[in-house]
């Protein structure tokens, strides 16, 4: 976590305006830094940085092989395993009877090796005997098919007998290990999300509907908010509503805001049952042990801040699986160099806490297709992770399995239960590394009054990508994205960024960028004001403030919402195809576009930072920016093909707040944690990066190969 990146704001820099949201950070900082320090030191020791374990299923191995793959873990350097996540028929073979002899032999052969343990509870794979007694536990699809047993993660959220189920099993666990000190902490249940299935069971639609009662307590203001006037979509009662099926989960095929509160509602159904978990099992477990559950890094129907009342939420992170190009023609084996620093900005700040739970071993078996991270991207990971303020980091899995869907999975050892694959040998090297460097930390060490004086609030919402994915108005257009670009453009720069909500204060933050922000309540904007006005530099991107929480426009001019704060109105937006290009010019320099432009008119105080170069509107402005009370707001209104354009005009946003940034070749991740520089080579080539000469090298050099990490102090 944190530790150290809160501690420290004790920056200066010459403004008063500078001055006074400085000292605002220094104070919330400390703050902040006392709160969240005591309760991440309850688990975690701030002097080990980082620990490292790894997955182990011992109910699938030969009990006689346990003490050897365990031993082989420890002599490999791991300090904590995980186990049960997916052994609830191991645990209870018949209904309550539970049998947790043979984990406990696990604890006693664990801790005889000195690894600690995270115990997990198993409700991602309820056994046959259950949903045979009790078929109404499973999940209906659209369709009006079951889910069926032989899989994970097929059980209904919303059923009432299957969290009566749970929560018996998760009870007996509870007080069988909840005062075991071999039990480290607990994961509940196993990347809670039903992997892109809507759930129709007759209980989830029942509870849908007392979710929207809840909510809009009259069918009238439903009607009003769900738009029902438009093709005759009007209810007379809340019995009559039913999740929509799966045709109508596209464009234009449903009201928008029926979906999004349907996306809503089961964010909070993922978020209830997690949380009935996590109640069930505090109430019988010792203070010392943490409970997490480990989300998915990227954005899916889940949304992990909703676990507000987990000790940390944790992520899992798969970056090769054919999915990202990433940077040159070896980018596929690295992963979009953001990826991991996304997931730690996202998951930390919520506790100030974090650690990946699931870190990809090497080559697995359900991408597009499978190939080999490069050598040493693995090692790269892990110090991406660790310069991100991870309290731990786990991989995903010790050994390869034999059998079952994922057969062709690596492990930290291969088939035979006892080699080291490549990835288990960078691991091995990683852990030993972390050791040394354990020898040079020092408690409390302050964040670089430079580094400390850039760092940047991303803000986020789910509801904007549940909106907008739904509303693409071009076939180019992806939400996450768009955000995710200016994040990676944020990290090119060398900026610490924490992505947060909108109940996070702001004044800590130099700078705050809301990209594509369309939905927008006056509330939120009139903070975006108060902390303009107050010295803060706000960044707002095309498509913000179009339209309010419900989805709709208002009665009023085109983002109304924003054009008092942005100093100007957008009198239109444009788009055209993949094809075409488009140019809008900015600092001598033309840059492609296609996917978003808007056309912006500047009031007359307010500065025009780019315009459009070409088509019918050539002339005029794109980027506009202006000076409100003591600080800042820039309005960057076009999406280029590359992002090498909104880079440029980021740049200058700082530049102009006197918040110098930090420039890295392509695809280098540079990041500070607990006095340690940490950068990457997330590129297809070698580059050089600078190290200032008085720096001391731990690890690395200047000269980094693809894949390469250096590490100075
Ligand atoms: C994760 C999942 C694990 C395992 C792994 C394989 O997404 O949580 O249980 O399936 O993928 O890579």
């Amino acid at each position: 976590m944190n530790k150290n990146l809160s501690i420290k704001f004790i920056s200066f820099v010459n403004s008063t305006l500078k001055l006074n949201i400085m000292k605002k950070i220094v104070f919330l900082g400390l703050l902040l830094t006392t709160v969240v320090l005591s309760k991440a030191q309850e688990f975690f020791k701030p002097e080990k940085m980082v620990e490292t374990g790894v997955y182990y299923y011992p109910e699938a191995w030969n009990p006689d092989q346990w003490d050897r793959d365990l031993k082989k873990m420890a002599d490999m350097g791991f300090e904590f395993t995980h186990v049960a996540e997916f052994a609830w028929a191991q645990m209870e073979p018949t209904e309550g009877n539970y049998d947790f002899k043979w984990l406990d032999k696990v604890l006693e052969l664990a801790s005889n090796h000195n690894l600690k343990v995270i115990m997990c509870t198993p409700s991602a794979t309820a056994p046959v005997w259950l949903v045979r007694k009790y078929p109404e536990v499973l999940i209906e699809k659209s369709d009006g098919q079951f889910a069926n047993h032989g899989t994970r993660t097929h059980c209904s959220w919303s059923s009432p007998k299957y969290r009566e189920m749970v929560s018996k099993l998760v009870t007996a666990m509870a007080q069988h290990f909840g005062n075991d000190k071999r039990v480290w902490g607990w994961q509940i249940d196993n990347e809670p999300s039903h992997y892109g299935t809507y759930d129709y069971n007759p209980a989830a639609q029942e509870k849908f509907r007392i979710w929207l009662q809840k909510k809009y307590k009259t069918i009238d203001n439903l009607n009003n908010a769900w738009g029902t006037a438009f093709w005759s979509g009007i209810y007379s009662d809340f019995s009559q509503i039913d999740i929509p099926v799966s045709s109508q989960l596209i464009a234009g095929a449903a009201s928008l805001i029926s979906i999004v509160d349907f996306k809503r509602f089961s964010a909070d159904e993922c978020a209830g049952f997690i949380s009935m978990q996590y109640n069930t099992l505090r109430q019988n477990i010792s203070k010392s042990q943490f409970v997490t559950s480990n989300f998915m890094h990227e954005h899916a129907d889940v949304d992990p801040w909703r676990n507000k009342d987990l000790d940390f939420i944790s992520y899992t992170m798969y970056p090769v699986a054919g999915y990202s190009k990433g940077v040159g023609n070896q980018g596929f084996r690295l992963g979009d160099p953001w990826r991991i620093s996304w997931a730690n900005d996202f998951f930390r700040p919520l506790k100030g806490i974090t650690g990946v739970m699931e870190l990809q071993p090497g080559q697995v078996n359900w991408g597009l297709y499978n190939p080999q991270p490069y050598p040493g991207a693995v090692r790269a990971w892990l110090w991406n992770a660790f310069a991100g303020g991870l309290d731990f980091i786990c991989s995903y899995r010790f050994r390869q399995p034999l059998f079952g869907s994922e057969q062709f999975h690596y492990g930290m050892v291969g088939t035979d239960g006892v080699t080291e694959l490549t990835g288990g040998k960078q691991y091995s090297q990683f852990m030993k590394d972390i050791r040394e460097l354990r020898k040079l930390y020092k408690p409390n060490i302050a964040m670089p009054t430079e580094y400390a004086a850039r760092k940047t609030a991303l803000l986020f919402n789910p509801d904007n990508i549940w909106e907008t994915d739904i509303q693409k108005q071009t076939y180019q257009w992806n939400e996450f994205g768009h955000i995710t670009r200016y994040y990676s453009n944020l990290k090119s720069l060398s900026i610490p960024v924490d992505i947060v909500g909108e109940d996070r204060d702001l004044s800590a933050y130099p700078v705050v960028i809301a990209p594509a922000y369309q939905m927008v309540d006056r509330e939120l904007v009139t903070k975006w004001k108060k902390y303009v006005e107050n010295g803060g530099n706000l960044i707002l991107s095309c498509r913000t403030g179009l339209k309010d929480r419900n989805g709709h426009f208002p009665e009023a001019a085109w983002a109304d919402a924003i054009s008092n704060l942005i100093g100007a109105r957008i009198t239109m937006y444009d788009e055209m195809s993949a094809e075409t290009t488009a140019n809008v010019s900015f600092n001598g320099e033309t840059y492609n576009w296609n996917v978003w432009g808007d056309i912006v008119e500047p009031n007359k105080d307010t500065e025009t930072w780019a315009i459009y170069a070409d088509q019918f509107y050539a002339g005029r402005a794109s980027v506009v920016h202006r000076k409100l009370g003591k600080g800042t707001v820039t309005y960057i209104g076009t999406h280029t093909k590359d992002g090498k354009f909104e880079k440029e005009v980021l740049k200058k946003v700082y530049n102009t707040a006197g918040i110098n940034t930090d420039e890295q070749p392509e695809g280098v991740m540079l990041n500070w944690r607990d006095g340690f520089w940490v950068a990457i080579n997330y590129s297809s080539v070698k580059v050089n990066i600078n190290i200032p000469k008085n720096a001391k090298i731990i690890f690395g050099s200047a000269e980094l190969d693809i894949a390469g990490v250096v590490v100075w102090q």
